[in-house]
């Protein structure tokens, strides 16, 4: 078998002898810090994931029609009828929302070890433009199965654009195509949804990875191996803290992945919706434009964005307030590596003040989730009493956490540039056995 395997690779080096340089490059010569940690298993796990939406997506594309009168029976269609279709379907709705779970561990583990620092700025825009990319991808998704939600969903996120001065309307009608969600939306949402965004997010996630290989990977320690003492068992002059990641990662990275896809198989198999989290109850019923849901809320995973657009209030009688903020909640990510201009990356030796503001700006996250999911809601009448003014109070809670999240960028600027005593970083990476 070997040897087949090396007739191939030969008769292929010979007539491409560019292509073995890339694979070296990227894999068997591509030097890891020997120190990652859990948390370094999110981007293969993103990966991994990437590659689950994109075929169980082709799956699914065979037998889903995209017109407004046939998209609901077609999905309820592929979960009786077609072989293996609840399958297909429940590994794409769960996909989805791990992918969100598996981009913002994976992005928390940035902000922990200073990842989008100099000289990964690139690697960490690259990653933003995908998580940009990704929502649109996801809220697209979202109305093709032409279910309530579905339909009151696109509703009120392509109307927050009409708070634009002047050109809202018209931008509008122009995305739908119509003055509702109706046939023309659906039809181009499925195209972007299939086809163009799929395309877009592989090439930025190649480019991504490319960002990072000419830089190196970063570390829980957050100190560059490429700055240490150079040579290790494999090569005199490589950074002796590096370890090919070929096969030594690769190996590593099956445990993680084994593991994922067990707790995926899990919830594929035994909670599909998860409680109406992963696939919602009003979702269920088909696109009814008389009938609202009671509460229109979008997935878990853009609930703390729409709890900030729906904490800011509307003032001098427009409501594009609540929309700037939403996005401005964005940007801000976007421009983190200007925000933060502390010198030392890993939160492990950073000052404790650093520690905290990441720990609220995190729950300030878990939190507007759940005021963005309508938890909070539910649970007023519950502590403080059926009387209770449940309007203000959820208002005020939101409110503190939305005051928290802008509060950490705020903080970071002017703790960063004099205020933070930071503790010695070692010369080389630390290993915790
Ligand atoms: C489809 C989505 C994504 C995929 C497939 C992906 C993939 C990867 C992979 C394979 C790595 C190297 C392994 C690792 O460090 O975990 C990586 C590193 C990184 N990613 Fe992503 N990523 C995605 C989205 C994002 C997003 C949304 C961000 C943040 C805005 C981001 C920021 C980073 C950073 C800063 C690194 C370097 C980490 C370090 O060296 O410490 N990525 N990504």
């Amino acid at each position: 078998m070997a040897n087949v395997f090396a007739t191939i690779g030969n008769w292929v080096n010979e007539r491409a002898p560019g292509l073995m340089p890339v694979y070296r490059k990227h894999m068997t010569e591509y030097y890891a810090p020997k120190n990652f940690n859990f948390w370094y298993y999110f981007g293969v796990l993103a990966i991994v994931v990437l590659v689950n939406q994109i075929l169980t997506g082709i799956f699914l594309t065979m037998n889903y029609k995209p017109s407004a009168a046939e998209a609901f029976a077609s999905v309820e269609y592929i979960m009786r009828d077609v072989e293996w279709g609840w399958l297909i379907r429940y590994m794409h709705s769960t996909g989805a929302s791990l992918f969100f779970v598996v981009i913002y561990l994976h992005m928390f583990r940035g902000l922990m070890y200073g990842s989008f620092k100099k000289p990964r700025e690139l690697v960490w825009l690259l990653g933003m433009l995908i998580f940009l990319v990704l929502m649109a991808e996801a809220f697209m998704g979202y109305v093709l199965p032409w279910g309530n939600m579905s339909f009151w969903g696109a509703k009120v996120i392509i109307s927050l654009f009409g708070t634009i001065p002047y050109i809202g309307d018209s931008l509008v009608e122009w995305i739908m195509g119509d003055y509702l969600p109706a046939d023309a939306t659906l039809n181009r949402f499925f195209a972007l949804h299939v086809i163009a965004l799929p395309l877009v997010l592989l090439l930025l996630v190649v480019l991504h990875i490319f960002a990072l290989h000419e830089v190196g990977s970063n570390n829980p320690d957050g100190v560059e191996i490429k700055k240490g003492p150079k040579g290790n068992r494999w090569s005199p002059d490589k950074p002796a803290d590096g370890i090919p990641f070929h096969p030594y990662y690769t190996v590593h990275d099956i445990v993680g992945v084994g593991f994922f896809l067990l707790i995926a198989a899990f919830i594929i198999f035994y909670a599909p919706t998860f409680g109406g989290w992963f696939l919602e109850h009003d979702n269920f019923l088909p696109a009814n434009n008389l009938a609202t849901p009671t509460h229109i809320k979008p997935v878990w995973y853009f609930t703390p964005f729409y709890a900030i657009l729906r904490m800011v209030p509307s003032f001098f009688g427009t409501a594009i307030w609540g929309v700037l903020a939403m996005f401005g909640a964005i940007v801000l990510l976007f421009l983190l590596p200007w925000i933060d201009a502390g010198k030392v990356k890993s939160v492990r030796y950073r000052g404790l003040g650093f520690k905290v503001a990441l720990g609220l700006f995190a729950l300030s996250f878990i939190m507007l989730a759940a005021v963005g999911a309508g938890v909070t809601a539910e649970l007023i009448p519950e502590w403080f009493g059926a009387d209770a003014d449940a309007t203000f109070i959820e208002n005020l809670f939101g409110r503190i956490w939305t005051a928290v999240y802008f509060g950490f960028f705020v903080f970071l600027w002017f703790y960063s540039r004099g205020m933070e005593k930071t503790k010695p970083v070692p010369e080389r990476v630390t290993m915790h056995e």
